[in-house]
């Protein structure tokens, strides 16, 4: 112990050294680049270190030179220059340099700080009010602080918004127990019915992960929706009810891409539509944060060749790209809770059971080839659904598909030792994953249980 303070405070006079060099070399040179690099190396300053030669510099036309020397004042935290500070602060056209100066001032937790952080509240630049939030969240037990804070609920910047909402509020630190489990009667079934109706049966906060692709407007049949408007009103109101029974802070991985709605005859031209663009704003204002943009690429032959008549006549205008990618976009149930809490709401033993141990894809481009069933005609291959499953979900958990199609998302599901969830309104589809699941026989285990909706609103609800 002896040992280690004397090593220590070698240390911290070994760093004063090197500070008090550097400070010194700052009077010694006007050259930018060199200014900022010594800046940049100034290591731990004792607040007793004089603020003269920082304060000097906040003259200086960089305004990188300036934003490194109020993150070294920041460490000083110099009070009896804070009115000097205050006018550098107010006068800062650069932005990022104004950030630093408020946070310098936070920093000094003093009061006499409050009423300038108070009005940095309204600065246009959301990065500093930020900064004016944290500062001020020192005194937030005193009412005027306190007051001005939950002002910024309403602030336009939504980052804003979710940042005092987290600190007013507080984080619960409670270990849900019930996070990591989901209601039995939901696990290992597939619903018969229109998802509109059977979602209704679904409890607050049951499900862990929805992974699905919904059907593809009408690309193909055009009978299917009156119009595109009328589609993506259908997806919203399924994605609400997605949203009400996924678990706090938990995972929506949606598979979808732009469709084409082909032509009437040879005088008229197709129709694209651009489904996941169009979605996207939808599910953000339900509450789904966008996390990740997955590519999922196929092989080109696999495709339809759109290109052949652009191949021929070279043409401008007329080029048209093979689509070889479908987007999967992650997003998350809207909460002020970090992914840290969800993980730490499981044991340790599933968290060993769920790590994914095996090389994995480390970018946004997933090559798969597709799949075909010879029944379904637009399903996703298992490898897709078993990747985000593994990726987005504990060992355990229950994963929902609203449109079940062939099964795919259950079958991966229970592979990768998940509970699932299905709903499917079609009889033919219904059939096939029935015949899905039998072919996988799973050891004699049969995990699937079928009920129309009838049926499934008689279960007792355990
Ligand atoms: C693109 S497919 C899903 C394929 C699935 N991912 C697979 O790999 O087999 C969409 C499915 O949604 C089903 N569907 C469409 N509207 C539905 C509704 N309102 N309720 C339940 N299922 C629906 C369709 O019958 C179709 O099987």
């Amino acid at each position: 112990m002896q040992k280690d303070n004397t090593e220590m405070k070698t240390q911290t006079a070994e760093y004063a050294t090197d500070n008090a060099v550097l400070i010194d070399s700052l009077s010694k040179t006007s050259n930018e680049r060199k200014l900022i690099e010594l800046l940049q190396q100034i290591g731990r300053l004792e607040p007793e270190t004089d603020p003269l030669p920082f304060l000097n510099l906040l003259e200086n036309s960089s305004g990188e030179v300036r934003l490194w020397t109020f993150k070294n004042l920041a460490k000083i935290k110099p009070i009896e220059y804070l009115s000097q500070l205050i006018d550098y602060a107010n006068n800062e056209k650069a932005t990022l340099a104004r950030r630093e100066a408020v946070s310098a001032i936070g920093r000094m937790r003093n009061e006499q700080i409050i009423p300038f952080l108070t009005a940095a509240l309204n600065d246009e630049d959301s990065k500093v009010v930020m900064q004016a939030i944290r500062g001020l969240l020192t005194f937030k037990k005193q009412p005027e602080v306190s007051e001005a804070l939950r002002e910024q609920l309403d602030h336009p910047s939504e980052l804003v918004r979710a940042a005092v909402k987290k600190e007013l509020n507080g984080s619960s630190k409670k270990n849900d127990s019930s996070h990591a489990e989901s209601p039995d009667f939901l696990k290992n079934v597939l619903i018969h019915a229109d998802v509109r109706e059977a979602i209704k049966e679904i409890p607050d906060e049951s499900i862990h992960l929805t992974f699905t692709s919904p059907p593809y407007y009408n690309a193909r049949d055009y009978t299917l929706y009156k119009s595109y408007d009328e589609y993506l009103e259908f997806l919203v109101e399924i994605f609400k009810e997605v949203h009400r029974i996924t678990k706090e802070g938990r995972f929506f991985v949606l598979n979808t891409s732009p469709v084409i709605v082909p032509r009437m005859s040879r005088a008229h031209s197709s129709t694209r539509y651009l489904i996941p663009y169009d979605i996207h704003p939808m599910l953000r204002k339900i509450g789904w944060d966008f996390i990740e943009d997955i590519n999922w690429v196929k092989p080109e032959p696999s495709v339809r060749n759109r290109n052949g008549g652009f191949f021929q006549h070279r043409k401008p205008l007329g080029y048209k790209a093979n689509s070889i990618s479908e987007s999967v976009i992650v997003y998350r149930k809207q909460t002020e809770k970090l992914i840290d809490w969800n993980m730490k709401q499981y044991p340790s033993d599933i968290i060993e059971a769920s790590k994914v141990k095996e090389t994995y894809e480390k970018t946004n481009i997933w090559k798969i080839a597709p799949s075909n069933d010879k029944v379904h005609p637009a399903t996703f291959p298992k490898e897709l659904a078993a990747r985000v499953i593994q990726f987005y979900s504990f060992v355990g958990d229950l994963v929902f598909d609203p449109f079940g199609g062939s099964g795919t998302t259950g079958l991966a599901a229970h592979i990768r030792q998940r509970n699932f969830l299905l709903t499917e309104q079609e009889e033919t589809y219904v059939k096939r994953i029935q015949e899905n699941f039998e072919r996988q026989e799973f050891f004699g285990n049969r995990p699937l249980k079928t009920y129309d909706l009838q049926n499934f609103k008689q279960l007792e609800k355990t």
